[in-house]
Protein backbone atom coordinates (compact mmCIF):
# COMPACT_ATOMS: atom_id res chain seq x y z
CA UNK A 1 0.00 0.00 0.00
CA UNK A 2 2.48 2.71 -1.50
CA UNK A 3 0.01 5.52 -1.01
CA UNK A 4 -2.82 4.88 1.45
CA UNK A 5 -5.97 6.86 0.73
CA UNK A 6 -7.55 4.64 3.57
CA UNK A 7 -5.94 3.14 6.68
CA UNK A 8 -7.78 -0.14 7.78
CA UNK A 9 -10.65 0.86 6.47
CA UNK A 10 -10.86 4.61 7.63
CA UNK A 11 -10.62 7.54 5.21
CA UNK A 12 -7.74 9.93 6.01
CA UNK A 13 -9.57 12.53 4.38
CA UNK A 14 -12.52 11.65 6.61
CA UNK A 15 -10.07 12.28 9.62
CA UNK A 16 -9.19 15.68 8.18
CA UNK A 17 -12.65 16.63 8.47
CA UNK A 18 -13.51 15.34 12.07
CA UNK A 19 -9.92 15.99 13.75
CA UNK A 20 -8.41 18.92 11.59
CA UNK A 21 -5.08 19.79 10.19
CA UNK A 22 -2.18 19.27 11.12
CA UNK A 23 -3.07 15.40 12.50
CA UNK A 24 -0.43 12.49 13.40
CA UNK A 25 -2.06 9.35 12.52
CA UNK A 26 -0.38 5.91 13.59
CA UNK A 27 -1.88 2.83 12.45
CA UNK A 28 -1.91 0.56 15.30
CA UNK A 29 -2.09 -2.54 13.34
CA UNK A 30 1.53 -1.74 11.67
CA UNK A 31 2.83 -1.42 15.35
CA UNK A 32 1.69 -4.41 16.56
CA UNK A 33 2.88 -6.39 13.03
CA UNK A 34 6.29 -4.53 13.36
CA UNK A 35 6.89 -6.36 16.92
CA UNK A 36 5.50 -9.87 15.34
CA UNK A 37 8.12 -9.64 12.83
CA UNK A 38 10.97 -8.78 15.30
CA UNK A 39 9.67 -11.60 17.19
CA UNK A 40 9.91 -13.93 14.60
CA UNK A 41 12.91 -12.67 13.28
CA UNK A 42 14.78 -13.55 16.84
CA UNK A 43 12.88 -16.47 17.82
CA UNK A 44 15.55 -18.39 18.21
CA UNK A 45 17.02 -16.92 21.00
CA UNK A 46 14.96 -15.76 24.10
CA UNK A 47 14.14 -11.99 22.84
CA UNK A 48 12.86 -9.03 24.71
CA UNK A 49 11.76 -6.02 22.91
CA UNK A 50 12.73 -2.40 24.71
CA UNK A 51 11.13 0.39 22.88
CA UNK A 52 12.83 3.32 22.69
CA UNK A 53 9.98 5.67 24.38
CA UNK A 54 11.73 8.79 22.71
CA UNK A 55 10.50 7.57 19.04
CA UNK A 56 6.93 8.06 19.87
CA UNK A 57 5.75 8.37 23.80
CA UNK A 58 2.00 8.69 23.55
CA UNK A 59 0.72 6.65 26.16
CA UNK A 60 -1.92 4.88 24.11
CA UNK A 61 1.26 3.78 22.09
CA UNK A 62 2.84 2.37 24.60
CA UNK A 63 0.01 0.88 26.03
CA UNK A 64 -0.72 -0.74 22.61
CA UNK A 65 3.27 -1.74 22.67
CA UNK A 66 2.61 -3.58 26.10
CA UNK A 67 -0.02 -5.80 24.88
CA UNK A 68 1.99 -6.47 22.14
CA UNK A 69 4.49 -8.13 24.27
CA UNK A 70 7.25 -5.58 24.96
CA UNK A 71 8.75 -3.31 27.28
CA UNK A 72 10.08 -0.34 26.96
CA UNK A 73 14.02 1.46 27.28
CA UNK A 74 13.21 5.05 29.04
CA UNK A 75 15.72 7.85 29.05
CA UNK A 76 13.98 10.44 31.37
CA UNK A 77 12.43 10.10 34.56
CA UNK A 78 9.22 11.66 32.91
CA UNK A 79 9.32 8.63 29.99
CA UNK A 80 9.59 5.91 33.10
CA UNK A 81 6.57 7.22 34.34
CA UNK A 82 4.88 7.50 31.29
CA UNK A 83 5.76 4.06 31.01
CA UNK A 84 4.60 3.07 34.65
CA UNK A 85 0.88 5.00 33.85
CA UNK A 86 0.63 2.97 30.68
CA UNK A 87 0.88 -0.09 32.71
CA UNK A 88 4.37 -1.27 32.55
CA UNK A 89 5.68 -2.93 35.64
CA UNK A 90 9.51 -1.76 37.10
CA UNK A 91 10.61 -5.03 35.76
CA UNK A 92 9.62 -4.00 31.97
CA UNK A 93 11.05 -0.56 31.98
CA UNK A 94 14.75 -0.28 31.65
CA UNK A 95 16.57 3.35 32.08
CA UNK A 96 19.14 4.22 29.77
CA UNK A 97 20.80 7.86 30.72
CA UNK A 98 22.89 10.30 29.54
CA UNK A 99 24.50 12.31 32.31
CA UNK A 100 21.17 12.94 34.13
CA UNK A 101 21.63 14.04 37.80
CA UNK A 102 21.96 11.46 40.66
CA UNK A 103 18.84 12.84 42.32
CA UNK A 104 17.05 11.16 39.11
CA UNK A 105 18.96 8.13 39.38
CA UNK A 106 17.77 7.53 42.83
CA UNK A 107 14.01 8.99 41.97
CA UNK A 108 13.83 5.85 39.29
CA UNK A 109 15.76 3.24 41.63
CA UNK A 110 13.04 3.53 44.00
CA UNK A 111 10.40 3.16 41.67
CA UNK A 112 12.11 -0.14 40.86
CA UNK A 113 13.65 0.22 37.54
CA UNK A 114 16.85 -0.44 36.41
CA UNK A 115 19.48 1.88 35.90
CA UNK A 116 21.95 1.53 33.04
CA UNK A 117 25.10 2.74 34.19
CA UNK A 118 26.70 5.18 31.20
CA UNK A 119 30.30 6.54 32.67
CA UNK A 120 32.51 5.71 35.46
CA UNK A 121 31.64 8.67 37.68
CA UNK A 122 27.91 6.99 37.77
CA UNK A 123 29.32 3.74 38.64
CA UNK A 124 31.14 5.38 41.68
CA UNK A 125 28.04 7.24 42.85
CA UNK A 126 26.23 4.37 41.94
CA UNK A 127 28.32 1.81 43.97
CA UNK A 128 28.69 4.29 47.04
CA UNK A 129 24.84 4.44 47.61
CA UNK A 130 23.67 1.04 46.48
CA UNK A 131 26.93 -1.16 46.40
CA UNK A 132 25.14 -4.78 45.80
CA UNK A 133 21.61 -4.32 46.60
CA UNK A 134 20.63 -2.91 43.13
CA UNK A 135 20.88 -4.94 39.81
CA UNK A 136 22.46 -2.84 37.27
CA UNK A 137 23.55 -2.91 33.41
CA UNK A 138 26.41 -0.88 31.77
CA UNK A 139 26.56 1.03 28.96
CA UNK A 140 29.26 0.28 26.73
CA UNK A 141 30.86 2.52 24.30
CA UNK A 142 32.11 -0.09 21.70
CA UNK A 143 33.82 2.41 18.84
CA UNK A 144 31.91 2.01 16.43
CA UNK A 145 30.94 3.84 13.67
CA UNK A 146 27.37 3.46 12.48
CA UNK A 147 23.88 4.77 11.32
CA UNK A 148 22.72 7.10 8.82
CA UNK A 149 24.75 10.17 9.91
CA UNK A 150 26.98 11.20 12.16
CA UNK A 151 23.97 13.53 14.40
CA UNK A 152 22.81 9.97 14.84
CA UNK A 153 25.69 7.78 15.70
CA UNK A 154 26.19 7.08 19.16
CA UNK A 155 28.70 4.51 19.44
CA UNK A 156 31.80 5.73 18.05
CA UNK A 157 34.72 6.91 19.40
CA UNK A 158 34.25 10.82 19.85
CA UNK A 159 30.14 9.80 21.49
CA UNK A 160 29.22 10.98 24.65
CA UNK A 161 27.39 7.84 25.21
CA UNK A 162 28.60 4.97 27.26
CA UNK A 163 31.49 4.31 28.85
CA UNK A 164 34.60 3.45 26.41
CA UNK A 165 35.53 -0.43 26.00
CA UNK A 166 38.66 0.81 26.19
CA UNK A 167 37.87 1.88 29.61
CA UNK A 168 36.99 -1.83 30.56
CA UNK A 169 39.63 -2.15 32.70
CA UNK A 170 38.46 0.98 35.23
CA UNK A 171 34.73 -0.56 35.07
CA UNK A 172 36.04 -3.44 36.33
CA UNK A 173 37.56 -1.90 39.23
CA UNK A 174 34.68 -0.30 39.83
CA UNK A 175 32.47 -3.60 40.07
CA UNK A 176 35.24 -5.11 42.28
CA UNK A 177 35.22 -2.45 44.50
CA UNK A 178 31.47 -1.53 44.84
CA UNK A 179 30.61 -5.26 44.64
CA UNK A 180 28.01 -3.97 41.75
CA UNK A 181 25.48 -6.71 40.70
CA UNK A 182 26.00 -5.90 36.68
CA UNK A 183 23.39 -8.39 35.12
CA UNK A 184 23.35 -6.49 31.52
CA UNK A 185 25.47 -5.01 29.25
CA UNK A 186 24.35 -2.68 26.62
CA UNK A 187 25.89 -1.20 23.74
CA UNK A 188 23.62 1.30 20.63
CA UNK A 189 25.32 2.22 18.16
CA UNK A 190 23.50 4.06 16.09
CA UNK A 191 20.26 5.19 14.51
CA UNK A 192 19.37 4.05 10.44
CA UNK A 193 21.63 1.15 10.55
CA UNK A 194 21.28 -0.56 7.33
CA UNK A 195 24.32 -3.18 7.60
CA UNK A 196 23.39 -6.49 9.46
CA UNK A 197 27.25 -6.45 9.66
CA UNK A 198 27.10 -4.15 12.36
CA UNK A 199 25.10 -6.11 14.67
CA UNK A 200 27.32 -9.24 14.55
CA UNK A 201 30.87 -6.39 15.15
CA UNK A 202 28.68 -5.02 18.51
CA UNK A 203 27.56 -8.43 19.23
CA UNK A 204 31.62 -9.06 19.26
CA UNK A 205 32.25 -5.97 21.25
CA UNK A 206 29.52 -6.98 23.99
CA UNK A 207 30.66 -10.74 24.06
CA UNK A 208 34.36 -9.96 24.64
CA UNK A 209 33.52 -7.70 27.54
CA UNK A 210 30.34 -10.09 29.13
CA UNK A 211 33.27 -12.81 30.09
CA UNK A 212 33.92 -10.38 32.72
CA UNK A 213 31.11 -10.23 34.49
CA UNK A 214 29.73 -13.22 35.89
CA UNK A 215 26.25 -12.65 37.11
CA UNK A 216 24.81 -11.38 33.83
CA UNK A 217 21.12 -12.12 32.64
CA UNK A 218 21.16 -10.11 29.07
CA UNK A 219 23.01 -8.69 26.62
CA UNK A 220 21.59 -5.40 24.99
CA UNK A 221 22.20 -4.71 21.88
CA UNK A 222 19.87 -1.65 21.02
CA UNK A 223 18.04 -0.13 18.33
CA UNK A 224 18.97 1.35 15.50
CA UNK A 225 17.24 -0.64 12.19
CA UNK A 226 17.30 1.36 9.49
CA UNK A 227 13.95 1.68 7.98
CA UNK A 228 12.17 2.16 4.26
CA UNK A 229 11.65 5.88 3.65
CA UNK A 230 10.86 5.88 0.26
CA UNK A 231 9.83 3.14 -2.75
CA UNK A 232 12.45 0.56 -3.82
CA UNK A 233 14.12 2.10 -0.35
CA UNK A 234 16.69 -0.63 1.49
CA UNK A 235 15.81 -1.15 5.43
CA UNK A 236 17.79 -3.58 7.23
CA UNK A 237 16.75 -7.06 6.50
CA UNK A 238 15.88 -7.63 10.32
CA UNK A 239 15.67 -11.72 9.48
CA UNK A 240 18.94 -11.60 8.40
CA UNK A 241 20.38 -9.76 11.19
CA UNK A 242 18.30 -11.87 13.69
CA UNK A 243 19.45 -15.13 12.18
CA UNK A 244 23.04 -13.83 12.16
CA UNK A 245 22.90 -12.46 15.41
CA UNK A 246 20.92 -15.04 16.80
CA UNK A 247 23.47 -17.73 15.73
CA UNK A 248 26.66 -15.95 17.24
CA UNK A 249 25.12 -15.10 20.82
CA UNK A 250 23.57 -19.02 20.71
CA UNK A 251 27.12 -19.57 20.31
CA UNK A 252 28.72 -16.77 23.00
CA UNK A 253 25.60 -18.73 25.92
CA UNK A 254 27.73 -21.73 25.13
CA UNK A 255 30.83 -20.58 25.99
CA UNK A 256 29.21 -18.22 28.84
CA UNK A 257 27.74 -21.39 30.21
CA UNK A 258 24.49 -20.18 30.67
CA UNK A 259 21.37 -18.88 28.42
CA UNK A 260 21.35 -15.29 28.50
CA UNK A 261 18.61 -12.90 27.44
CA UNK A 262 19.07 -10.94 24.17
CA UNK A 263 17.56 -7.42 24.26
CA UNK A 264 16.73 -5.10 21.54
CA UNK A 265 15.52 -1.20 21.40
CA UNK A 266 13.67 -0.57 18.91
CA UNK A 267 12.28 2.81 18.22
CA UNK A 268 12.07 3.37 14.44
CA UNK A 269 11.39 -0.13 13.49
CA UNK A 270 8.29 0.29 15.84
CA UNK A 271 6.50 3.19 15.07
CA UNK A 272 8.30 4.59 11.45
CA UNK A 273 6.42 3.35 8.96
CA UNK A 274 3.21 3.33 11.09
CA UNK A 275 3.04 7.24 11.57
CA UNK A 276 1.38 9.79 8.67
CA UNK A 277 1.27 13.92 9.10
CA UNK A 278 -1.19 15.21 7.68
CA UNK A 279 -1.16 18.76 6.54
CA UNK A 280 -2.94 20.47 4.00
CA UNK A 281 -1.61 23.37 1.60
CA UNK A 282 -2.50 26.71 2.44
CA UNK A 283 -0.79 28.26 -1.05
CA UNK A 284 0.59 27.23 -3.68
CA UNK A 285 3.39 29.50 -4.97
CA UNK A 286 5.42 30.03 -8.31
CA UNK A 287 9.10 31.61 -8.10
CA UNK A 288 10.82 32.25 -11.47
CA UNK A 289 12.57 28.80 -10.51
CA UNK A 290 10.88 26.82 -8.56
CA UNK A 291 6.86 26.01 -7.30
CA UNK A 292 6.87 26.23 -3.41
CA UNK A 293 3.88 24.47 -1.72
CA UNK A 294 3.14 25.97 2.17
CA UNK A 295 1.74 24.10 4.19
CA UNK A 296 0.00 23.98 7.99
CA UNK A 297 3.26 22.37 9.36
CA UNK A 298 6.65 23.14 10.04
CA UNK A 299 9.90 22.06 11.79
CA UNK A 300 7.87 22.53 14.95
CA UNK A 301 5.95 19.64 14.32
CA UNK A 302 8.61 17.29 12.31
CA UNK A 303 11.93 18.86 12.37
CA UNK A 304 13.68 15.74 11.18
CA UNK A 305 14.34 16.77 7.46
CA UNK A 306 15.83 19.89 8.58
CA UNK A 307 17.75 18.36 11.60
CA UNK A 308 18.87 15.50 10.21
CA UNK A 309 18.40 16.02 6.17
CA UNK A 310 15.84 13.12 6.77
CA UNK A 311 13.64 12.27 3.42
CA UNK A 312 10.29 12.16 3.54
CA UNK A 313 7.64 10.55 1.31
CA UNK A 314 4.75 12.72 0.82
CA UNK A 315 2.04 12.37 -1.78
CA UNK A 316 -1.28 14.45 -2.62
CA UNK A 317 -4.24 12.89 -0.88
CA UNK A 318 -6.61 15.29 -2.79
CA UNK A 319 -5.62 14.78 -6.20
CA UNK A 320 -4.42 11.45 -6.66
CA UNK A 321 -4.43 11.30 -10.64
CA UNK A 322 -3.44 15.10 -11.06
CA UNK A 323 -0.84 15.73 -13.88
CA UNK A 324 2.65 15.24 -12.57
CA UNK A 325 4.90 18.41 -11.43
CA UNK A 326 8.57 19.73 -9.61
CA UNK A 327 7.56 20.95 -5.72
CA UNK A 328 8.91 22.05 -3.14
CA UNK A 329 6.98 21.73 -0.07
CA UNK A 330 7.71 24.25 2.75
CA UNK A 331 6.94 25.04 6.16
CA UNK A 332 5.04 28.13 7.46
CA UNK A 333 7.40 28.48 10.16
CA UNK A 334 9.63 32.08 10.10
CA UNK A 335 12.77 29.86 9.28
CA UNK A 336 13.55 28.07 6.40
CA UNK A 337 11.71 24.94 6.74
CA UNK A 338 11.74 22.95 3.71
CA UNK A 339 9.95 19.59 4.23
CA UNK A 340 11.33 18.40 0.49
CA UNK A 341 12.66 19.60 -2.47
CA UNK A 342 12.47 19.50 -5.50
CA UNK A 343 9.73 16.37 -5.04
CA UNK A 344 7.63 14.84 -8.46
CA UNK A 345 3.81 15.60 -6.50
CA UNK A 346 0.25 14.92 -8.69
CA UNK A 347 -0.65 18.63 -9.33
CA UNK A 348 -0.80 20.70 -5.92
CA UNK A 349 -3.71 23.08 -5.12
CA UNK A 350 -4.59 25.54 -2.39
CA UNK A 351 -6.44 23.32 -0.03
CA UNK A 352 -5.17 19.99 -0.98
CA UNK A 353 -4.28 17.58 1.64
CA UNK A 354 -0.70 16.11 1.38
CA UNK A 355 0.23 13.42 3.56
CA UNK A 356 3.71 12.97 4.63
CA UNK A 357 5.49 9.36 5.55
CA UNK A 358 6.94 7.88 8.42
CA UNK A 359 5.96 10.03 10.81
CA UNK A 360 5.54 8.06 13.49
CA UNK A 361 9.24 7.82 14.96
CA UNK A 362 10.70 11.57 16.44
CA UNK A 363 7.53 13.45 14.95
CA UNK A 364 5.56 14.43 17.50
CA UNK A 365 7.96 13.25 20.24
CA UNK A 366 10.42 16.02 18.92
CA UNK A 367 7.35 18.92 18.23
CA UNK A 368 7.62 22.15 19.97
CA UNK A 369 5.74 25.32 20.06
CA UNK A 370 8.06 27.51 18.33
CA UNK A 371 6.74 30.30 16.12
CA UNK A 372 4.14 30.00 19.28
CA UNK A 373 2.33 27.80 17.32
CA UNK A 374 0.34 24.77 18.35
CA UNK A 375 1.02 20.57 18.70
CA UNK A 376 -1.51 18.88 16.21
CA UNK A 377 -3.66 16.14 17.59
CA UNK A 378 -3.15 12.59 17.49
CA UNK A 379 -5.38 10.25 16.23
CA UNK A 380 -5.06 5.94 16.73
CA UNK A 381 -6.39 3.53 14.12
CA UNK A 382 -7.25 0.13 16.16
CA UNK A 383 -9.35 -2.45 15.32
CA UNK A 384 -10.80 -0.51 12.46
CA UNK A 385 -11.41 2.48 14.17
CA UNK A 386 -10.17 6.02 14.63
CA UNK A 387 -9.55 7.96 17.95
CA UNK A 388 -8.22 10.79 19.55
CA UNK A 389 -5.41 10.04 21.59
CA UNK A 390 -4.27 13.75 22.03
CA UNK A 391 -6.38 16.73 22.00
CA UNK A 392 -5.31 19.56 19.45
CA UNK A 393 -3.79 22.10 22.04
CA UNK A 394 -4.90 25.43 22.41
CA UNK A 395 -4.11 28.91 22.75
CA UNK A 396 -4.39 28.63 26.59
CA UNK A 397 -1.72 25.39 26.25
CA UNK A 398 0.58 27.89 25.33
CA UNK A 399 0.61 30.68 28.18
CA UNK A 400 -0.63 28.57 31.10
CA UNK A 401 2.31 28.31 32.78
CA UNK A 402 3.35 32.00 31.83
CA UNK A 403 3.37 34.38 35.07
CA UNK A 404 1.96 37.28 33.88
CA UNK A 405 3.25 40.49 35.77
CA UNK A 406 1.88 43.79 35.99
CA UNK A 407 4.68 46.71 34.42
N1 LIG B 1 18.29 2.90 22.35
C1 LIG B 1 18.94 4.02 22.68
C2 LIG B 1 19.78 4.05 23.87
C3 LIG B 1 18.81 5.16 21.86
O1 LIG B 1 19.47 6.27 22.18
C4 LIG B 1 17.99 5.12 20.72
C5 LIG B 1 17.83 6.29 19.86
C6 LIG B 1 17.31 3.93 20.43
C7 LIG B 1 17.50 2.83 21.27
C8 LIG B 1 16.37 3.78 19.26
O2 LIG B 1 16.96 4.01 18.03
P1 LIG B 1 16.09 3.73 16.72
O3 LIG B 1 15.75 2.26 16.69
O4 LIG B 1 14.88 4.55 16.77
O5 LIG B 1 16.97 4.10 15.58
N2 LIG B 1 15.83 11.68 16.37
C9 LIG B 1 16.65 10.91 15.42
C10 LIG B 1 17.02 9.57 15.98
C11 LIG B 1 17.75 9.70 17.28
C12 LIG B 1 17.82 8.43 17.97
C13 LIG B 1 18.32 8.60 19.37
N3 LIG B 1 18.47 7.37 20.05
C14 LIG B 1 15.89 10.79 14.12
O6 LIG B 1 14.77 11.29 14.02
O7 LIG B 1 16.42 10.20 13.16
Amino acid sequence: MPNPTHIQGVSISALADEFGTPLYIYDGEKITSQVKTLQEAFSAVPLKIKFATKALSNINILKLIRKAGAGIDAVSIEEVKLGMMAGYSAEEIMYTPSGVAFEEIQEAVNLGIMINLDSLPLMEQFGQVYSNSVAACIRINPHIMAGGNLKISTGHKESKFGISIEQLPQILEAVAKYKLQIIGLHIHTGSDILDAEVFLRGGNVLFEAAVQFPDLKFLDFGGGFKVAYKPNDIATDVMEVGKKVGEAFQSFCKQYGRQLELWLEPGKFLVSEAGYLLVKTNVVKESTSVTFVGVDTGLNHLIRPMMYDAYHSLYNLSNPEGKKAKYNVVGYICETDTIASHRELNEVKAGDLLVIKNAGAYGYSMASNYNSRLRPAEVLIWEGQARQIRKREKFEDLIRNQEILEF
